[in-house]
């Protein structure tokens, strides 16, 4: 039977248990299952041993300074994240050994060492520096998926700088709206990018961007492969031609740990992103920590998240937490099914992966492309997997489990999320048993709970997910916006109690079971988009009177968007209109927020207040019965609503 608690409907029960293997206890970072107690009854002093194994230039004085909903951690100390991702493995055997494993889509590969990456990191913090870049200024990153858009981002840490990735793949309003939220002074970009063979023109749509964006005094392009550009004289350098004549001595600031590492934007609930704000020793600890313990990096190990670096995926465990860790981290440019169905396999077979992090959408793409994929390649190599960004089905769990993993390779289910910053509730792979499709339990260290409205504790059932201490990780605030950082993560039940947005179940054993969102964030394939910032994007369009946007299950995808869309007196509806709405949707946004159904209507459902009853529309789109209508104005519009979805 399933049960219920309020708004949040628990269908799924699954009883089995994978536990770990003895040899892969035996060898684990971290294999003493009394690690969550000890971690439970001091999380300081737990967090301060982790902390202990990075390098300060000034040690801490407090390890947590807690002034609810504001968190300092290891105050007073000094550190750089780019001397503890870099410097401090110069010294022995690391010095020599691939930091960074390139391939891009058409084929062309590099190998960075992490003294190679430790100069390229320098003289590009020195080519920062030559354009007038100080501590504290905000450096935009638009790029594809190549090794300079790490470096750019530890070149920023080394002075102190704050990078603000954004993804290559939005729109150049939504790039124009990031660089001046965060006031950035110097974009780096590229020519451009691969994806599926077509080429991604980067700069000039960053060149669009750049209208609207007179904060931006320079603009650094790295030469991806010679794409026609606009090139503005005086604002625009190649990348190559500054590097040419830059020192490779650059000392690293000593950033107090408080001090801002990055702004990453993600959705929200209301229209505008919210810059999330990482600081930089909590962060470094939690990072380094959690990609030690959840992915057992080990000296020998190939490791590939595929996650883009423009996702906090990207930063906390592409960059900072495994280079930290001193692993060799691949990296691949382009898409898993060009040229072929196989690129990921042979891709591991080819440079000998031995720890795989994808997210769920990926795993169900393979799972529907067929096993005679990965079977086609020696993926014997592999000994770990994880999985990240949405919940995982336990079919897909499974599959990854069965045809990936061969049987053999513990399967880590990773909730966390851009503010968290870190890895929050996983299986410890030499330790925890895992469930498919539970992300089991909370690291060791970190609070949570599943509870009700009230905030009252749900020892077994389903409800809202709240973390309950503070941890490294944790997001300072929203940039330029402390008030909406109270009001969105820290106003549900009290200001010490942390909000992520997702529903949650706890089982008998006291597992986690995460439900997905229980806001209006939706998550497709794998990615938090707002349903108002498409409705705005949607109601930005001249055509449009009104828009309401809603989440309907995907079988691929997670979730797909279904936008209810009320046309202005006197314009025609047809096809056509539909496409150029989805049209303006990538304009505005990027074709990660492209509407998959586009439905026309002379009236949204809505109650005798005026509100869009987005409940109602979502019944609609998933072809439920419909809810509770009682406090709906005019039932007659639901109804037809209903009937014209089904038809179409
Ligand atoms: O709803 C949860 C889902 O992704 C959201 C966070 O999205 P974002 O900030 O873009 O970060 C994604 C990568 C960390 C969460 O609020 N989510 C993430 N991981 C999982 C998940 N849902 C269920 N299981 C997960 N393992």
């Amino acid at each position: 039977m399933p049960t219920s608690r309020p708004g949040i409907d628990v269908l799924l029960h699954e009883d089995r248990v994978f536990r770990p293997g003895r040899n892969f206890t035996a060898g684990a970072n971290q294999g003493d299952p009394a690690i969550y107690g000890r971690a439970a009854r001091d999380p300081e002093a737990f967090w301060a041993s982790m902390a202990r194994e990075l390098t300060w230039s000034r040690p801490w004085k407090k390890v947590l300074e807690w002034t609810p909903p504001h968190a300092r951690w290891f105050v007073g100390g000094r550190l750089n994240a780019s001397v503890n991702c870099l410097d401090r493995h110069l010294g022995g055997a690391t010095r020599n050994k691939a930091a960074i494993i390139w391939e891009g889509e058409p084929g062309d590969d590099r190998t960075l060492t992490y003294a190679q990456l430790h100069r390229e990191v320098c003289k590009f913090a020195n080519v920062l520096k030559g354009l007038g870049v100080a501590k504290g200024d905000r450096v935009t990153l638009y790029l594809p998926l190549i090794p300079e858009l790490a470096i750019a981002m530890l070149a920023c840490a080394r002075i102190g700088a704050v990078h603000s990735v954004v993804f290559g793949g939005f729109s150049a309003e939504s790039l124009r709206d990031r660089i001046n939220d965060a006031k950035s002074t110097v974009l780096v970009t590229a020519d451009g990018g691969y994806r599926r063979g077509a080429q991604v023109p980067l700069k000039r749509t960053a060149d669009e961007a750049l209208h609207g964006s007179p904060c931006v005094r320079h603009v650094v392009v790295v030469r991806r492969d010679n794409f026609p550009i606009d090139v503005q004289e005086g604002r625009d350098h190649w990348w190559h031609r500054l590097m040419q004549h830059a020192s490779a001595d650059c000392p690293a600031e000593a950033m107090d740990s408080s001090d801002m590492l990055y702004i990453l934007y993600t959705s929200g609930t209301t229209g505008k992103p919210k810059g999330i704000v990482h600081g930089t020793g909590g962060y470094m600890v939690g990072a380094f920590a959690t990609a030690r313990w959840v992915f057992d990096l080990k000296p020998p190990d190939v490791y590939w998240c595929t996650a883009d670096i423009g996702w906090v995926t990207g930063h906390s465990y592409v960059v900072y937490g495994p280079l930290a860790n001193g692993a060799t981290v691949f990296i691949y440019e382009g898409a898993p099914d060009w040229p072929d169905r196989g690129r990921f396999w042979e891709l591991c077979h080819k440079h000998g992966v031995t720890i795989f992090y994808t997210a769920p959408t990926a795993i169900r793409a393979f799972m529907r492309w067929g096993i005679e994929w990965p079977a086609k390649h020696d993926l014997s190599r592999l000994r770990l997997l994880g999985s990240v960004g949405e919940p995982i089905n336990p079919e897909a769990w499974m599959w990854y489990h069965k045809y990936i993993g061969g049987e053999r390779c513990p399967v880590v289910d990773t909730w966390w999320q851009t503010e968290t910053g870190m890895i929050m509730i996983t299986p410890l792979p030499g330790i925890t048993p895992t469930k498919p499709g539970s992300a089991t339990r909370p690291f060791p260290g970190v609070s949570a709970e599943v509870l009700d409205d009230a905030g009252k504790v749900i020892k077994h059932g389903g409800g809202y997910l709240a973390i309950t201490r503070p941890w490294p990780g944790m997001l300072q605030t929203i940039y330029g916006d402390d008030a909406r950082y109270l009001q969105t993560y820290w106003s549900r039940w009290d200001n010490k109690t942390y909000f992520p947005g997702d529903g949650a179940r706890r089982d008998r054993q006291g597992y986690f079971w995460l439900l997905g969102r229980v806001d209006d964030v939706l998550n497709v394939a794998g990615h938090r988009i707002g349903t108002m910032e498409v409705e705005s994007a949607l109601v930005d369009h001249p055509s449009v009177a009104e828009a309401a946007v809603v989440g309907r299950t995907h079988e691929l995808k997670g979730q797909a968007l279904a936008a209810f869309v009320t046309p202005k007196d006197g314009i025609t509806v047809d096809t056509r209109l539909s496409d150029e709405l989805k049209g303006h949707v990538v304009k505005k946004i990027g074709a990660l927020a492209r509407p998959d159904d586009i439905i026309f209507t002379a009236e949204l459902p809505k109650t005798r207040s005026g509100k869009i009853m987005r409940r109602l529309l979502k019944d609609i789109a998933e072809g439920r019965t419909l809810g509770d209508m009682t406090t709906l104005a005019d039932p007659s519009v639901i109804h037809a609503l209903k009937q014209k979805y089904q038809e179409e």
